[in-house]
């Protein structure tokens, strides 16, 4: 993980104090996710593969409780920023606890999630080698609108960052702009950064002022141009969230087959960046696998299914828009098409689930096959059993949810009504259309139904 860059401490802030009011939403904006990874875990990420988590500042303030307690076990620090007054005022915030660590401090947006280590990574070398007071991200966009502009002097250095409420019309036509990435000197930014005033549109503290300052004071900022300015998107409406959320995916659908996973249509799948798939699995259209969802090799999914937390061992085969959340699934087991195994399920190898069966909190032993049409919740079932169409656990008497437990090689026939708590021995019958009501002892025969009636030439007289 953490290599260290050279022989210079480096320091990591990441701003991610902002509400985000373009969002429209009362959710702070680093809180919003792609890739089902909020923003603030992707930068914070990136900046784990630079350096070490106590070396990582991350700047909160709204909604800080709920920032800090996501980021918690990735051991970073965090400063409070209580009124968001600017992106200058916000690095200030950590000025207490950082300005005695020399070396680097490089700054990233909580907002710049596709941001890559590696980019990063040149800036520092950049800023570095030049000996330069700071370096800064910039690149060249077609639709420069809402970024920070780029001004560069007659000899092409950069001198100032121009936002776009303060920016002349001529300096809006400039469309290199400022990525929100810096590297700087840590001793010459806690010397300036007081420097820093409000006299802009906004009334804010700009971080981007301490390139026209550090430029006054002597020292140089250094423009690194980007080529591939995807990377560098900035997130401050939900359309620019669904255009990362897209990339991000695009950039795990292609990691993952070329580890070896088959996905049919990539483009119309959704996969969360901490899905793992094992090689030679097929993934169908349009499915959707989520979460920390596993799955193992040689599986298919299915098109249209939804797969959440879950963990599918080898050779489990998912058919058709089928549903499953937290649940386990161990190697041969078939699912599927249009199951619903809803929560907290353990499928032993080779049973099977078919078609419009629903499970919940229930375990099915190695063989077991409930093929059409049941609900099974709370219940422990034994190894080869085979649960008849139709067949019900009643789990829930309106107040409280109780189990049913069917031992090994018990046969339960159709349209069977089991009214929980609720025994089934070993090797027993259930006779198809029974309400089961108490107790059935080991291979024994059940039955809860009126007998047949048949009157004869009943039909015939009616006539
Ligand atoms: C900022 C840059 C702009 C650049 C753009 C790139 C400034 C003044 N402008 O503009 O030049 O082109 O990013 O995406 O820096 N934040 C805080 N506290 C605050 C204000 C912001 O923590 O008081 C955080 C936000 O949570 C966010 C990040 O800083 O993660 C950027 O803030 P935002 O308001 O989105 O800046 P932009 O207007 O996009
Ligand atoms: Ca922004």
């Amino acid at each position: 993980m953490a290599r260290p860059l050279m022989d210079t401490p480096l320091t990591i802030v990441i701003l991610a104090a902002g509400l985000g009011t373009r969002m429209k939403s009362r959710k702070a904006k680093v809180l919003h996710q792609a890739g089902g990874k909020t923003l603030v875990e992707h930068v914070v990420d990136t900046a784990l593969e630079l350096t070490s988590p106590e070396s990582v500042i991350v700047v909160v303030g709204h909604q800080a409780d709920t920032v800090r307690s996501l980021l918690a076990r990735r051991g970073v620090r965090f400063a409070l920023q209580t009124e968001q007054k600017g992106t200058g005022h916000a690095l200030k915030c950590c000025e207490s606890e950082l300005e005695h660590r020399t070396g680097r401090l490089v700054v990233l947006y909580g907002d710049t999630p596709l941001l890559r280590m590696e980019t990063v990574r040149k800036l520092i070398e950049l800023q570095g080698s030049a000996g330069a007071a700071a370096a800064a991200i910039t690149t060249v966009l077609d639709e420069p609108h809402g970024y920070g502009r780029i001004v560069r002097n007659a000899a092409g250095e950069m001198v100032a960052v121009v936002e776009e409420k303060a920016a002349t019309l001529d300096q809006k036509k400039i469309r290199e702009i400022n990525a929100g990435i810096y590297c700087f000197d840590a001793g010459l930014l806690w010397r300036h950064i007081g420097s820093i005033q409000t006299n802009n549109p906004a009334g804010e503290y700009y971080l981007t002022d301490m390139v026209e300052i550090l430029n006054g004071a002597g020292g140089k900022v250094l423009p690194m141009v980007v080529e591939d300015s995807s990377e560098l998107l900035g997130i401050n409406t939900r359309l620019e969230l669904a255009t990362v959320d897209r990339i991000v995916r695009e950039r795990k659908a292609r990691q993952l087959m070329l580890d070896g996973v088959t996905i049919e249509k990539p483009e119309t799948v959704t996969i969360d960046m901490g899905v793992k798939i094992g090689p030679d699995t097929v993934i169908e259209p349009f499915t959707r696998i989520l979460g920390s969802t596993v799955i193992g090799s040689d599986c298919r999914v299915g098109s249209c299914s939804i797969i959440e937390d879950s963990t599918l061992e080898d050779d489990v085969q998912v058919g058709a828009f089928t549903v499953i959340g937290t649940s386990h699934l161990e190697p041969g087991v078939r699912v599927g098409p249009y199951s619903r195994l809803r929560l907290d399920n353990h499928l032993e190898a080779g049973s099977q689930v078919g078609n419009f069966v629903e499970l919940k909190k229930t375990r099915l032993g190695k063989g077991t096959k409930a093929l059409h049409l049941a609900y099974l919740g709370d219940s422990t079932i034994g190894a080869k059993v085979n649960i008849g169409a139709g067949t019900i656990t009643c789990n829930y008497d309106g107040k409280k949810k109780h189990q049913t437990k069917i031992g090994d090689g018990a046969f339960v026939g159709s349209n069977s009504t089991l009214v929980a708590p609720m025994e089934i021995g070993d090797g027993s019958y259930v006779a198809a259309g029974s309400v089961i009501t108490s107790k059935v002892p080991d291979d024994a025969l059940a039955l809860g139904r009126s007998r047949q009636v048949v009157k004869e030439e009943w039909a015939k007289k009616r006539r």
